[in-house]
């Protein structure tokens, strides 16, 4: 276990949350960032909540393995499955991210405000929480997006099949009067020019990176852990899917060149984890 703490660590099931941590760059351009795409069990929207679990659980392991002194989960699917017992089992600043309702309704004019998510997000139990505090203030139009998150995830962020979904996905929200959306998927931003073509451009689209930037910047100034500002931090990228073809989609997605490294076998696979408990020491032999 590294014993200096000084970078920052992501994660999502794919390229998505790069949407985050290009945001979180921009805004703490001192920072180090090491970021874990999850490409080897990606979507995460159709998997089962203990996968997921599991997976989080693994690779924030590795993350505080390399030094991580706080840890953004990037996607909203593995917040709303796993983010209650990361918190309970790591004890550095973990962040996560969910659909900014509450933005979306002190944003509309129309009263109407549609959200577009994975399955796993809008069937979970933190989503019917966040609907229960912030829904009656607006009609809220809940979307599933099967699908829509692979296109990103290989590379394919214009062009007929990633319009052919979203005209399904949009038509009943626009159909109702919705004038706000709500990027409820970290891949989702890659798509904003289509979705905006799609959709108008009088439409209000949320995507809640920058509160993110903003809550991972408050956590670290209230831990006194900001890095000190003098020079621009660096970025790692790991994939426990193929690097070749990760990295290819990762470079298009941030517009530069992406080194992509092989996650290590024993936090790639759920068969080497399968045989832990979801506990840190389970990982030892990977240290
Ligand atoms: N990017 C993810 C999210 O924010 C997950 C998408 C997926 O893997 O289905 O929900």
């Amino acid at each position: 276990m590294s014993g200096n703490r000084n970078l920052i660590g992501f994660f999502d099931s794919g390229v998505g949350g790069l949407s985050v941590l290009r945001q979180v760059h921009r805004d703490l351009p001192y920072e180090s960032l090491l970021y874990v795409a999850d490409s080897g069990h990606a979507p995460y929207g159709n998997k089962s909540v203990e996968l997921i679990i599991q997976r989080s659980f693994a690779i924030t392991d590795f993350l505080l393995q390399q030094g991580a002194k706080a840890v953004v989960v990037a996607c909203n699917t593995a917040t709303a499955a796993a983010i209650a017992r990361l918190r309970a089992h790591f004890d550095i600043p973990i962040i996560g991210i969910e659909p900014a309702i509450k933005p979306a309704v002190a944003m509309t004019r129309s009263g109407v405000v549609g959200i577009l998510a994975t399955g796993n997000t809008v069937r979970s139990v933190k989503f019917a929480h966040l609907l229960d505090q912030h829904g009656h203030r607006a009609r809220i139009l809940v979307q599933p997006c099967p699908g829509l998150a692979d296109c990103v995830e290989r590379g394919e962020v214009s062009g007929i099949r990633p319009r052919i979904l979203l005209e399904r996905y949009l038509q009943p929200l626009l159909s109702a009067g919705a004038d706000t959306l709500v990027l409820g998927c970290t891949h989702y931003p890659f798509l904003i020019p289509l979705i905006q073509k799609l959709a108008g451009t009088e439409m209000a689209i949320i995507d809640p990176s920058p509160a993110v930037a903003r809550q991972l910047r408050h956590r670290l100034d209230s831990a006194g852990l900001l890095a000190a500002g003098y020079v621009t931090g660096s970025t790692r990228y790991f994939t426990s899917g193929s690097p070749d073809q990760t990295a290819g989609v990762m470079t298009q997605l941030l517009g530069q060149p992406v080194k992509l490294e092989s996650l290590p076998e024993c936090f790639r696979s759920i068969e080497a984890f399968r045989t832990g408990k979801f506990t840190g020491e389970d990982f030892s032999h990977c240290r």
